[in-house]
């Protein structure tokens, strides 16, 4: 895009949390004191993102189930949101999902404010939260790191405006543009099909304006556009960046993450979509089912306390000692398994199967293609890359003192 045709766009938040801390009844307080009283009512059709408006500016949400949704959007290689609400609950502190989310933003580069929720209960601990929350990277502002912490309760709606305030400040001091006369695509939110209607899809749009009528694709499922409804379900012609909209017209269901966008005609997007479809049932062919099914009941039945490993490397000569390098680290307490050595780079496939069980990638002398890579980062699959041996070894004993703590 010409920067020069790049305009400011409403930000794209999307609220992750640990479970039961409270990012359904934040989103619902969000809504109901902001989307213009009367309106609530008016919703008969769900939509996975809504718009508030406050001072004038247009925050747009994503209401799908946070993770769910970040995750599939980063699986293939859209970026989810802008920002990242993050809600801890105040007595409960920071827990797995905690830490899995802001591992999540901090790979997708997308800055984190804190919604500290539950304040109003008696048992609540802000101090000893934000104590935790630092430990795991996120400064408060107030003790001269970066990170927003706004105080809330969701239940009570209290401190709802402080947040919209501390999105509007962190959305200010970045770059958020699009170009809405460019490229039309932006990314499905989620989709389903209902009787009568036929498929129904929220969609985001993220550059270009989609319009009724247009032709679009996504993954591998297309329509004409023949309508198309903002948050309020209210009709609507056109749609510009960050706008979410309910469309109907697709041909099939597509999966939420699949990015669309629009095309000439349909003879183009029919080209498309076979193409997809051709690629997929040759990814699906070289997939060795049977094998990945079998690993993953074997390793997920068995105890926390191993180390799986998936080595790959530039030659076959150069897996063996490497093998046996790792084999001698099995005298720890923590069993060293090596699920698979092979010669090759690191594939798609070598993430799926780390991923089903719960495996490290290591690579020696290879290299990790993008495809393998966003995989990696959607399954939280770590890919570790080497070109000395001992570097490789002396890493993975690290980590057995590091689990053994
Ligand atoms: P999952 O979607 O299951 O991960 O949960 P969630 O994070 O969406 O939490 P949810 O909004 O469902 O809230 C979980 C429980 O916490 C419910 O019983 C809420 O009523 C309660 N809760 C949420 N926010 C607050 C709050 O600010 N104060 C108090 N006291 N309770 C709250
Ligand atoms: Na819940
Ligand atoms: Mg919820």
């Amino acid at each position: 895009e010409d920067p020069r045709s790049l305009v400011k766009r409403p930000p794209v938040v999307t609220i992750l949390g640990h479970v039961d801390h409270g990012k359904t009844t934040l989103l619902d307080a969000i809504r109901h004191s902001n989307v213009a009283s009367g309106e609530a009512g008016g919703i008969t059709q769900h939509i996975g993102a809504y718009q508030v408006e406050h001072h004038n500016q247009l925050i747009t949400f994503l209401d799908t189930p946070g993770h769910a949704a970040f995750t599939a959007m980063r699986a293939r290689g859209a970026q989810g949101a802008d920002i990242v609400v993050l809600v801890v609950a105040a007595n409960d502190g920071v827990m797995p999902q905690t830490r899995e989310a802001i591992a999540h933003a901090k790979a997708a580069r997308v800055p984190i404010i804190v919604a500290l929720n539950k304040v109003d209960r008696p048992d609540s601990n802000p101090d000893f939260v934000k104590r935790q929350l630092a430990e795991n990277g996120l400064v408060p502002d107030e003790w001269d790191g970066d990170t927003m912490i706004v105080p809330v309760s969701a239940k009570q709606k209290m401190g709802i405006e402080d947040l919209l305030e501390a999105i509007l400040l962190v959305s200010d001091s970045m770059d958020i543009r699009a170009n809405p006369n460019g490229k039309v695509l932006g990314t499905v939110i989620e989709a389903q099909v209902e009787k009568a209607k036929g498929v129904i899809a929220t969609l985001l749009v993220q550059n270009g304006s989609l319009e009724m009528g247009d032709i679009i694709v996504a993954g591998t499922s297309m329509g004409r556009i023949r309508a198309m409804f903002d948050y309020r379900n209210r009709k609507l012609r056109k749609a510009g960046p960050s706008m979410p909209v309910l469309v109907m017209g697709l041909s099939d269901v597509p999966a939420a993450g699949d990015i669309f966008q629009v095309y000439k005609n349909d003879r183009e997007a029919r080209a498309v979509v076979e193409e997809r479809k051709t690629q997929a049932q040759n990814r699906q062919a070289a997939v060795p089912k049977a094998t990945l099914e079998q690993l993953f009941e074997r390793y997920q039945a068995g105890e926390t306390r191993e180390l799986c490993l998936l080595l790959k490397a530039d030659v076959q000569g150069s897996l063996e000692p490497i093998v046996s390098e790792l084999k001698d680290l099995n005298k720890s307490e923590i069993k060293v398994t090596i699920l698979q050595a092979e010669a090759g780079n690191v594939s798609e496939n070598d993430v799926m199967l780390a991923a089903a069980s719960k495996a490290i990638v290591l690579g020696f002398n290879v290299t990790a293609d993008t495809a393998a890579r966003r995989l990696a980062e959607a399954e939280g699959v770590s890919i570790r890359l080497y070109d000395i041996i001992y570097r490789l070894t002396e890493d993975i004993e690290k980590a057995l003192k590091g689990m053994l703590e």
